[in-house]
């Protein structure tokens, strides 16, 4: 008899930590939640009522693996915009989310055995995608010095060896809110051409930006032909489309091809009636996208300042993305302390521990919510780190 067990790599998987909080208090209407990544609101009714149409003509057939002309020709036009050069459909593959996007590019380049480099603390999907393709993962660790995350670029380009497969950046980043400066991309590109290294940008929170632009440095806008560089992205966030499950890629031409082979095995394609919502949003949506930006810069700005203002608080400033990391002085299980604020104060966030070892004596609070929400937790927070 032969066990029925899994891979030895998908056994050795980290479990989600935010899961595991959250599993505790999971449906109890006393708890105030902040510990997933998305809007208290839902998709707006613009995006909604395209989705409904297309439902209703019956657009509910199989597409193209890499998409429907239409989304695909919203997207160039899109992207060309907003990083201010040509990307063509030849480049733009529609995935079926943002982590799918992830899967899919590191299935297109990673072999069992690469080295793969991440800037950490991050999402942990970001970490295990590469494990699960039997690769060996390596953290390049963020820094908090002086309020401010900081990457140490010398430390990355050490990282950086010529065994080095794939490279993953993912700024703005979750949970820090650090975001790559413009300046060190052109040191890290430098760096991946030389070793033929893959560098994967998970773009995902390039919209939510705090300082005035409408997107945050992408390696996309200085790509030449031939770079190994690939962008991730989705309509999660910016568009608050979490539950539609839609993202695209950013290819070099020479991958488009396979890339439809590798979509045919894993999803054959997206749903046509979510697509047409997306091409809807990307056409008409650059105004909610700014309404989106300018609520969660107040929603930062809220949650931050009474952060800082609880005793043994110390939060960095998040340059964008939906969320502030923060330590309690003294904490050292962030899993122990997320419970022990569910049940003392009925405030649910993510441990810091679910974004790497690193991440240990942090915790996260997405505040992508209504004022209110966040205020009423906070209160909470406050009445619970004062006694
Ligand atoms: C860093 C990062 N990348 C990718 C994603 C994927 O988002 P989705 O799968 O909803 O498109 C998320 C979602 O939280 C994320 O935080």
């Amino acid at each position: 008899m032969f066990a029925p067990t899994a891979r030895p790599e998908v056994l050795a998987l980290r479990r989600s930590a935010i899961r595991d909080v959250a599993n505790e208090a999971w449906g109890r209407p006393d708890v105030l939640t902040f510990w997933f990544g998305e809007s208290d609101r839902p998709t707006p009714a613009f995006i909604r009522e395209a989705g409904a149409r297309a439902l209703s003509e019956g657009r509910t057939f199989y597409t193209h693996n890499l998409g429907t002309a239409e989304l695909r020709g919203a997207l160039s036009d899109y992207l060309g915009g907003l990083h201010g050069r040509p990307i063509g459909t030849e480049r733009i593959a529609v995935a079926n989310s943002g982590v799918n996007a992830l899967m899919l590019a590191a299935q297109a380049v990673v072999s069992p055995g690469d080295r793969v480099v991440v800037v950490t603390p991050v999402w942990p999907n970001v970490m295990e995608i590469p494990r699960i393709l039997s690769a060996t993962v390596e953290g390049v660790s963020l820094e908090a010095a002086q309020g401010k995350w900081r990457l140490d670029l010398d430390r990355l380009m050490d990282a950086l060896t010529p065994d080095t497969r794939m490279l993953v950046i993912n700024s703005p980043n979750n949970p820090t809110g650090w975001t790559l400066p413009a300046q060190d991309r052109a040191a890290i590109l430098a760096r991946c051409r030389q070793y033929g290294i893959w560098l994967v940008g998970d773009d995902v929170y390039e919209r939510l930006t705090f300082d005035g632009r409408a997107s945050a440095p992408s390696f996309l806008e200085l790509a030449k032909d031939g770079d190994r560089v690939i962008g991730c992205n989705t309509f999660s966030k910016a568009w608050r489309m979490t539950g539609w499950r839609l993202g695209w890629m950013v290819l070099p031409p020479e991958l488009m091809e396979p890339m439809g082979v590798l979509l045919e095995y894993n999803t054959s394609c997206a749903p046509d009636f979510v697509q047409a919502a997306a091409a809807t949003a990307l056409r008409d949506g650059e105004a909610y996208v700014a309404e989106v930006r300018a609520e969660l810069a107040a929603a930062k700005d809220q949650v931050l300042a009474a952060l800082r203002a609880m005793p043994g608080v110390e939060a960095p400033e998040p340059d964008g993305g939906m969320y502030a990391f923060f330590r309690v002085a003294g904490c050292t299980d962030s899993v122990a302390l997320a419970k022990q604020i569910i049940e003392a104060a009925g405030v649910g966030l993510a441990p810091g521990v679910a974004f790497g070892d690193e991440g240990e004596g942090w915790l996260r609070w997405c505040f992508a919510n209504r004022p209110e929400k966040n205020a009423a937790g906070l209160e909470r927070l406050a009445g619970f780190l004062a006694r």
